[in-house]
């Protein structure tokens, strides 16, 4: 764990809650104030005065003053030599912001730690006195803390932005959403910026503009299982959404919200018919419409094997003639030979060995890689169940001022 051990997100309160944190916003705010998305700190404090307090100092300084000069606008600074003083940070930008663009975003999200700037969805009083803390807005994450975290994923809280307004044809725009996503996110994860983005143009429907981001410590396998779990609870019907975590970020738009000359030369025509998913199974055997019965059943089995109802994938026409435990294997077999990373899929000869012998234990497998996520995939469950999101997705809309979840205060229509 790279932050304390029972950490917190202090936009919500309820203690040891795990995080949860809806929030619907008709429109992205398109004012030039940096937004700050998340702020989450670690529990433990340092005190006052103390070597350590004077070394965040020298680091909050250090990487606000240095990362915007870096053509990467990317650094990490280790401040102090004794156990109990050394603290890690880490300061990026986006690397379509300006060096200014920069400085403001950390110099803000340095405030919003302190506890000085208000994160823009409200709530929380930044981590005076913490030893860890992380914090996302648009255009930055900083980040610093008492372990060393460089490397590790933190995906312990997630803030979803959703747009409400349905897109023209919600099932073509979707597909388009789900294929612009599986193009830049592999993009984003094998390019060191670690930042990919790209458009998906419609003469007819609206363009769509799509981001994949993460922090440039992580490995690219890190990095892409971050933002494949994140585009999971993506509402693609919609209009635009974003999942902000800590270490990655996912976002599209129908507007454009980043620059321009970011997009690399060549955008592609007009993507969709699901054939991108599709490819990673039928490599150019099937056409579009196989390829898009393949991976509508394939969402339907991930979905129930996620959901521990995996039998009722089964063909009914099967009645009871079937082995319950010989299906679920061939099933879990099934989605090992369709993960993500063709080295977590196993070679015809373990699946030989696989299905003649029960005593091999099969590895529990990820969501598949082209999964085009219903409006929220489960593999948030470390977080909470689907049931509780849906539960909170519903209340939030009744009740934006329900307790748990934070008041949507900043709601601007375009
Ligand atoms: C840490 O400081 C905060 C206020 O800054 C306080 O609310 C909290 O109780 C302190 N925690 C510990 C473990 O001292
Ligand atoms: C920041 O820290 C690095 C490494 O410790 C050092 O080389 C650099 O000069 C510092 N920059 C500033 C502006 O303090
Ligand atoms: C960053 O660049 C600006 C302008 O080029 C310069 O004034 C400033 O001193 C530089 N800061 C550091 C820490 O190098
Ligand atoms: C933000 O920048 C201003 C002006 O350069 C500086 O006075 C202030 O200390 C900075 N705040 C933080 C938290 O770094
Ligand atoms: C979006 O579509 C869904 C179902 O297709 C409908 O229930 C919902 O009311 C629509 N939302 C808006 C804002 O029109
Ligand atoms: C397509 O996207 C590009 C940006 O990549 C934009 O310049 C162009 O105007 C768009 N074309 C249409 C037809 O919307
Ligand atoms: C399989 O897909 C890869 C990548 O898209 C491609 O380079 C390769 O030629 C394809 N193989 C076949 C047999 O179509
Ligand atoms: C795809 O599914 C549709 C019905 O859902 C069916 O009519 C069609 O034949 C299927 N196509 C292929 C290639 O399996």
């Amino acid at each position: 764990m790279a932050l304390a051990s029972s950490p917190r997100l202090l936009l919500l309160l309820p203690p040891l809650q795990i995080i949860l944190l809806l929030l619907l916003v008709l429109a992205a705010k398109s004012s030039a104030q940096e937004r700050i998305l998340l702020v989450y700190c670690g529990n433990t404090n340092y005190t006052s005065p103390s070597p350590y307090e004077s070394n965040l100092d020298v680091l909050i300084s250090n990487l606000t003053a240095s990362t915007p000069n870096f053509t990467s606008l990317y650094s990490t600074v280790t401040v102090g030599n004794t156990p109990s003083s050394q603290i890690y940070g880490l300061a990026q930008c986006r690397p379509d912001a300006s060096p200014a663009t920069c400085f403001d975003c950390l110099n803000r999200s340095a405030a919003a730690a302190a506890g000085d700037v208000v994160p823009t969805f409200g709530g929380g009083d930044g981590c005076p006195h913490r030893r860890s803390a992380s914090v996302r807005a648009d255009h930055c994450v900083l980040r610093y803390s008492d372990q060393n975290f460089y490397s590790q994923p933190e995906e312990s809280v997630y803030l979803p932005l959703m747009n409400t307004a349905n897109a023209s044809d919600p099932e073509r725009f979707s597909q388009r959403v789900n294929a612009l996503m599986e193009k830049i996110m592999p993009e984003a994860a094998k390019a060191e910026s670690r930042f990919a983005v790209g458009v998906s143009n419609s003469s007819t429907l609206e363009d769509i503009y799509g981001m994949a981001w993460c922090t440039r410590d992580l490995y690219s396998d890190g990095c892409l299982l971050c933002l494949q779990q994140e585009a999971g609870a993506l509402r693609t019907r919609q209009v635009g959404g974003e999942i902000v975590k800590v270490s990655c970020v996912v976002r599209f738009e129908t507007v454009a919200f980043f620059d321009l000359s970011a997009v690399p030369s060549a955008p592609p025509p007009e993507l969709g018919n699901a054939q991108a998913p599709s490819a990673a199974v039928e490599n150019g055997t099937g056409d579009a419409t196989r390829g898009r019965n393949h991976s509508k059943n394939l969402n339907m089995v991930w979905r129930n094997w996620d959901q521990r109802t995996t039998l009722r994938v089964v063909d009914q026409c099967l009645g009871d003639e079937y082995d319950a435990k010989e299906v679920l294997r061939c099933i879990h077999i099934g989605l090992l030979c369709v993960q993500k990373e063709s080295s977590q899929r196993p070679s015809m000869a373990s699946v030989m060995l696989m299905l003649s012998s029960y005593s091999f234990m099969l590895p529990a497998p990820l969501m598949p890689g082209f999964y085009i996520g219903g409006p929220f995939s489960s593999v948030f469950e470390s977080l909470t169940s689907i049931g509780e999101i849906e539960a909170h997705v519903s209340e939030s809309t009744k009740t934006p001022e329900s307790e748990n979840i934070v008041s949507i205060t900043d709601v601007e229509p375009r």
